[in-house]
């Protein structure tokens, strides 16, 4: 019953963390078109979102949270698993429903990786949808938008290898007004063999430090205190003057001169504001470097956490995964996080029920989280996704009984490290940022600790974007109990 609830709360916290909204901006009155926009995957997602709102809003639409009165209705998907997929299939039947019975005008745009892994097939798979729009090509929805209007559907799902959208001033949707996505990296170059991602999203880029700055400095004197700084592997950043990512020794001495590489980026980043917290993801265990780990221990208002995807314990089953580091490698990143800060708090993903996984592989996964014990993870069964270099070379051969077994079996430790970490935080102080108002109850308002621990607190006189100091008194696995001091 326990396990069940954990399990429940991890898929909650994945929804929560992945699952869209619709969103609402001040209609310009200029135009009657109205867009409804909603996003499921990654926080990259969510970021291209208040991309694609931006570049719609300046061609002079609105948003409506009511997709019954949208002209227009995008969705952007993600592809990273079987169960992503299925979910975005079940919204297009909503939609269908909803433009039969009460909206029949309305255009249906499907937007990033399912857009960008189907291509033209979505339009022959789902007669609803009239564009599809990968994530490298959304500058070209304006005239997309003008084909269908002239009676055609329309596709651009070019990837490119230099595209950023660096300038565009992204919409801000749906937020808190406290915390911020900003985008620094595009693509990925690490071709995990599990991974679709380097198929739907295209080469590795990094955006201009200057744009990045700007953009920080925008939500500043707009009122955010919070910004995540995204990528698909943000420790390999490297501004060099823009195009696909090359390494740091094959440019030429000029050009390393003036490059900027992730620690550089995270030190103008946190020079912006002490009041502005920063935080960033995801990170690879073979690209964070020791000079980013000083730099976050250097500045107050760098958060003391870091996703640190490892997806197995085991070195045969990360060769095969082609991660490009051992177990030993990896748990030697975690040491050096641990030396160099020793209160940051360390998350995981870890895959279950890889191709030819066996039980002393899994069991080795598990020995790998005693070691370290993280303080939160995402865990997922392994789901092969078409064309990836996993599905070409092997057999999805762990059963679906199995993997869930095992699944449960790291989910099951996970939760006890969880409640482990969260109980050695009770009798301290720790410092939140008040984010929003408890889900559990109306009196009550709800930060993160710098570590991206979740404190619940009484209301009082706080407001949304105050910085609170508070006693930990207790926890569950998931959530701290804290008391104003
Ligand atoms: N099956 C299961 N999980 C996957 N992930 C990526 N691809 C797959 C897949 N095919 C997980 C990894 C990654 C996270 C974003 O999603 O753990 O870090
Ligand atoms: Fe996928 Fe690996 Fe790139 Fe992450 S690092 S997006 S898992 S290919």
């Amino acid at each position: 019953m326990i396990k069940m609830n954990f399990e429940n709360l991890i898929e909650k916290e994945i929804d929560e963390k992945r699952q869209g909204e619709a969103l609402k901006i001040t209609n310009n009155g200029d135009s009657p078109k109205k867009m409804y926009l909603e996003s499921y995957g990654c926080q990259m997602n969510f970021s291209d979102s208040e991309i694609v709102a931006s570049i719609l809003t300046k061609e002079g639409f609105s948003t409506t949270s009511n997709i019954e009165e949208a002209d227009l209705v995008f969705v952007n998907t993600c592809s990273i698993r079987e169960k992503a997929e299925q979910t975005v299939r079940n919204r297009l039947k909503v939609y269908n429903t909803i433009k039969k019975k009460q909206n029949p005008g309305m255009i249906v745009g499907v937007l990033g990786c399912m857009a960008e892994r189907l291509k033209e097939k979505f339009l022959e798979e789902e007669q609803l949808v009239d564009i599809v729009v990968g994530p490298d090509a959304y500058r070209d929805l304006p005239n997309l938008i003008k084909q269908v209007d002239d009676g055609r559907k329309a596709v651009n799902v070019i990837l490119s290898k230099e595209e950023t959208y660096a300038e565009i001033n992204p919409v801000r949707l749906g937020g808190n007004g406290v915390t911020a996505f900003v985008s620094i990296t595009r693509g990925c170059d690490n071709m995990c063999t599990f991974c679709v991602v380097p198929f739907t999203r295209g080469r590795e880029r990094s955006r201009n430090p200057e744009s990045i700055v700007a953009e920080c400095k925008q939500l500043v004197a707009d009122g955010y205190k919070e910004v995540t700084l995204l990528g698909q592997n943000v420790d390999s950043y490297l501004w060099f003057g823009g195009g696909p990512k090359k390494a740091f020794k094959s440019l030429s001495k000029k050009e390393q001169k003036e490059s900027v590489n992730f620690a550089q980026l995270m030190e103008m980043v946190a020079k912006v504001s002490p009041e502005l917290r920063i935080r960033f993801s995801t990170s690879n265990p073979q690209d964070m470097t020791n000079d980013v780990l000083h730099v976050m221990a250097k500045y107050e208002n760098i958060c003391n956490y870091i996703h640190l995807p490892v997806q197995s314990g085991n070195n045969r089953v990360l060769e095969m995964m082609n991660r490009g580091y051992t177990r030993e490698e990896y748990l030697d990143r975690i040491e050096s996080i641990k030396n160099i800060m020793p209160d940051c708090a360390i998350s995981m993903d870890m895959i279950s029920g890889f191709c030819t996984e066996t039980d002393d592989e899994h069991k080795d996964t598990l020995d790998l989280m005693k070691k370290v014990k993280f303080d939160f993870g995402y865990m997922f069964k392994y789901s092969e996704r078409p064309n990836t270099p996993a599905q070409k070379k092997w057999e999805d051969d762990v059963s679906e009984e199995l993997k869930q077994k095992r699944l449960a079996e790291v989910i099951d430790l996970q939760m006890q490290h969880s409640l482990n970490r969260n109980e050695a935080t009770i009798g301290k102080e720790y410092e939140i940022l008040i984010e929003g108002e408890s889900k559990k109850s109306k009196d009550k308002l709800f930060g993160r600790t710098k570590q991206n621990k979740v404190v619940v607190v009484d209301k009082a006189n706080h407001k949304f974007g105050d910085y609170v100091n508070v006693l930990i008194e207790d926890c569950t696995a998931a959530t701290l109990i804290g008391k104003a001091i």
